[in-house]
């Protein structure tokens, strides 16, 4: 495979910028990228690698970050996103689980997900990791499409067997096993990495969470992901089904299912107890704010978790979230953190988008960054896309600012190209 020069304005975080930390990150304003068989070989100043490749790609003026890392999204409510009128259970139950239904049909899973795909490259999203459906059907429709563009892409077959449909329930022993060959088929496949996925604690009995305590303490190899503490109902219903807990984290601590890869939707609402537990485990909260404002969830206390050395990740939750755009959703996040003055620098949002949540994963040294050795998933953002943005870029002048302005007014008009593995993907 031959090799490219990517060049543009570079921007690449190596540790978190507090407070807007300008020695957390490199910015070479006429950089260039050497990439070979899809990894960054090279990242430096254009004068030093020019003639390294033939192929030169000319980005100027616009800046190149690494690709945007969605760590929660679920691929089954592509048709959900913007459904009027409901907090979190009527919405699951009334818009959601018939949605996630038609996943049974190959046909159907296939064809969403090239839509769910074509989406993630349009808004500058080179890694996620997705609730697929309960069927095999969704989890096999997710990773093949991924391996066919070769996306770092994580996910897994929703686990649950009370409070759904029927179609939409597994067993404690059939979610096991599916999830296990699924492990076997897809992990570490290409770049497909399997999470183990119960969806929450109201739609599993004791006996399947037990199975999935199994599950991953077989696959320590594996993600865990699942929802907690998100809205007030739920939370109530939690414990009510679940009488002996101390809350509703206990549940999960109980059947072994929190650990350093286990992924935390939302994250709310949190006795002190359990933020305790949250950082005792290692486990990352996932902060999903166009969801918690559209479902009317709540606010996510980010200052009060980084305050007990908790650093959650940020994410769309899209169809509960209501963007695909990563910008859009540290946009929101920023304003949820207002609401409480907690208003974080224009660097710490976009680190918080990239290396940020690269860290979450445990995957800051293959994605997440421009440093050399790293895949080779980019964005290309356009600060003057739209008459507005432009308007207000013509005054900008310090990068924090631009950074500001995109992730303020931009979405997926603001992304340029998408690089997947060294290849574009719009
Ligand atoms: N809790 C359980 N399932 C879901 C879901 O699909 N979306 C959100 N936002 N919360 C959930
Ligand atoms: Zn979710």
């Amino acid at each position: 495979m031959s090799a490219k020069l990517i060049r543009g304005r570079l921007l690449s975080f190596h540790r978190e910028p507090v407070g807007g930390d300008e020695r957390a990150f490199s910015y070479v304003e006429d950089g260039a990228l050497l990439i070979r068989k899809g990894v960054i070989e090279r990242a430096g100043d254009w004068g030093d690698l020019q003639g390294l490749a033939e192929e030169v790609i000319d980005h100027r003026p616009h800046l190149i970050t690494a690709g945007f890392i969605d760590p929660h999204i679920h691929f089954p409510q592509v048709q959900v996103v913007g459904s009027w009128g409901a907090q979190l259970l009527d919405w699951l139950e009334n818009y959601t689980f018939p949605a996630e239904m038609r996943f049974a049909d190959a046909e159907h899973a296939r064809q969403m997900a090239g839509h769910f795909y074509d989406l993630l490259a349009r808004h500058g999203t080179t890694s996620a990791v997705a609730y697929c459906s309960v069927h095999s059907t969704s989890v096999e429709a997710y990773f093949e499409e991924a391996a066919r563009r070769n996306m770092r892409m994580i996910g897994g077959k929703v686990m649950m067997d009370r409070g759904a449909p029927e179609g939409l329930t597994d067993t404690p022993q059939s979610g096991y096993d599916d999830s296990k060959a699924l492990i076997e088929r897809w992990h570490g496949k290409g770049r497909a990495l399997y999470a183990i996925t119960p969806r929450f604690a109201i739609t599993s009995t004791p006996e399947q969470l037990e199975a999935t305590g199994a599950l991953v303490a077989e696959h320590p190899e594996c993600y865990l992901q699942t929802h907690v503490d998100e809205n007030r109902n739920e939370i109530a219903l939690a414990a009510e089904l679940f009488p002996d807990a101390p809350d509703y984290m206990g549940v999960y601590e109980r059947y072994g299912l929190l650990g350093p890869k286990s992924l935390l939707g939302h994250c709310i609402h949190m006795s002190d107890r359990e933020i305790g537990v949250v950082a005792e485990s290692g486990a990352k909260p996932v902060f999903c704010p166009t969801s918690n404002l559209f479902l009317g969830s709540g606010l996510y206390d980010d200052a009060g978790l980084r305050g007990r050395g908790i650093h959650g990740a940020i994410a769309t939750d899209v169809g509960g979230g209501t963007s695909y755009s990563m910008l859009q959703t540290l946009n929101e996040g920023y304003k949820v953190l207002q609401l409480q003055r907690q208003q974080r620098h224009p660097f710490e949002m976009f680190h918080w988008a990239t290396r940020g949540n690269a860290v979450a994963l445990g995957l800051e040294d293959r994605i997440g960054t421009l440093a050399e050795g790293s895949e080779a998933d980019l964005v290309v953002l356009d600060c003057r896309a739209t008459p507005e943005m432009a308007l207000r870029a013509d005054t900008v002048e310090t990068l924090a600012e631009e950074l500001f302005l995109l992730m303020v007014l931009g979405d997926d008009r603001a992304v340029v190209q998408t690089y997947v593995a060294g290849e574009q993907m719009k």
